[in-house]
């Protein structure tokens, strides 16, 4: 069985900055650094930091050497990235004092996929294998059709949602990672439960994992549905927390781990990664997580 991440790259342009820019504002910024992020990537990254093998699929332009270098410190297999002629994506991300952040993407390269180069990357991939998908590539509606049609098991983290999800046959999706606001925007409902509740409605056949920041993550599949609670960390930049919990609830699944061990260690991963600076950086090995989580009290609830 093996793993394929087809995604965006990104060089991300950290600002950090006294409070978010305001309309019509100019404002000094205390410090600029360069991480190698993209949802695509930091996910990557973090299956291999869990000890997972994965093959990264995507396009950098001219400038993404700092990405290429960053999946090869980490293991990621490198095979199906290839570069274009021009400026890759990449972002610009204001983090506050609070460690929140706000992002401008640019696509650049991410967004001038080709039918021709997904299915290239698809035929070494099939049955059984997992294809794990992000909302930062064009032609991301053509990848799950033909993923599917080769019995691919599709993960998808809905981010950022847009319109182009919308042409997207999300009923092929095997496992949805989502935060409540894309579940919002998926349902119209806010209430999690609720939102656990429709989406099952709407694709009976697939697993969630609906994130709730500060108030933890809920998985749910037919009648089993668990709740893990949040390891509450001094946050210095929230960037790539999503993606690093996503990484590791998969290594989760594809270790075979118990639910509730796949949400924990999930959940521990991200909180470290928050209380570090950068996206791809951020992300912590397998080891640190189970050093953090004996470190933690914590807590496990089954409900519903
Ligand atoms: O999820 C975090 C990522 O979103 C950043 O690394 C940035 O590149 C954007 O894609």
């Amino acid at each position: 069985m093996q793993v394929l991440d087809f995604g965006s790259l990104n060089v991300d342009y950290v600002y950090s900055v006294p409070h978010m820019i305001r309309g019509g504002e100019t404002l000094l910024s205390r410090k600029l650094e360069v991480f190698a992020g993209g949802k695509g990537l930091n996910q990557a990254i973090a299956l291999a930091k869990a000890g997972v093998e994965v093959y990264m699929a995507g396009q950098i332009g001219d400038d993404g050497g700092i990405l290429l270098d960053e999946c090869q410190k980490y293991g990621v297999r490198t095979d199906f990235i290839r570069t274009l002629p021009g400026k890759g994506g990449h972002t610009i991300i204001q983090v506050d004092d609070e460690g929140q952040n706000s992002i401008i993407l640019c696509g650049g390269t991410n967004r001038q996929q080709s039918r021709e180069h997904m299915d290239a990357v698809l035929a070494h991939f099939g049955e059984g294998d997992f294809l794990v998908l992000q909302n930062e590539i064009n032609l991301l509606d053509y990848l799950i059709d033909r993923a599917y049609e080769r019995g691919m098991r599709i993960v998808l983290n809905p981010s950022p949602f847009d319109e182009n999800l919308a042409t997207c046959d999300l009923h092929k999706v095997w496992l949805f990672m989502l935060n409540e606001i894309e579940g919002e925007q998926i349902t119209g409902e806010q209430d999690p439960e609720v939102i656990i509740q429709r989406l099952q409605e709407l694709f009976p056949d697939s697993r969630f994992v609906l994130t709730l920041g500060s108030r933890g993550a809920i998985y749910a599949h037919g009648e089993l549905k668990i709740r893990q609670e949040i390891f509450r960390v001094k946050a210095v930049d929230t960037t790539a927390a999503g993606d690093t919990f996503t990484g590791f609830f998969m290594a989760g699944v594809l270790q075979e781990k118990q639910m509730e061990e796949a949400l924990r260690l999930a959940s521990a991963a991200s909180a470290i990664a928050v209380s570090r600076p950068g996206a791809a950086p951020s992300v912590p090995t397998m080891e640190e997580v189970g050093l953090f989580i004996s470190s933690q009290r914590h807590s496990i609830k089954g409900y519903g």
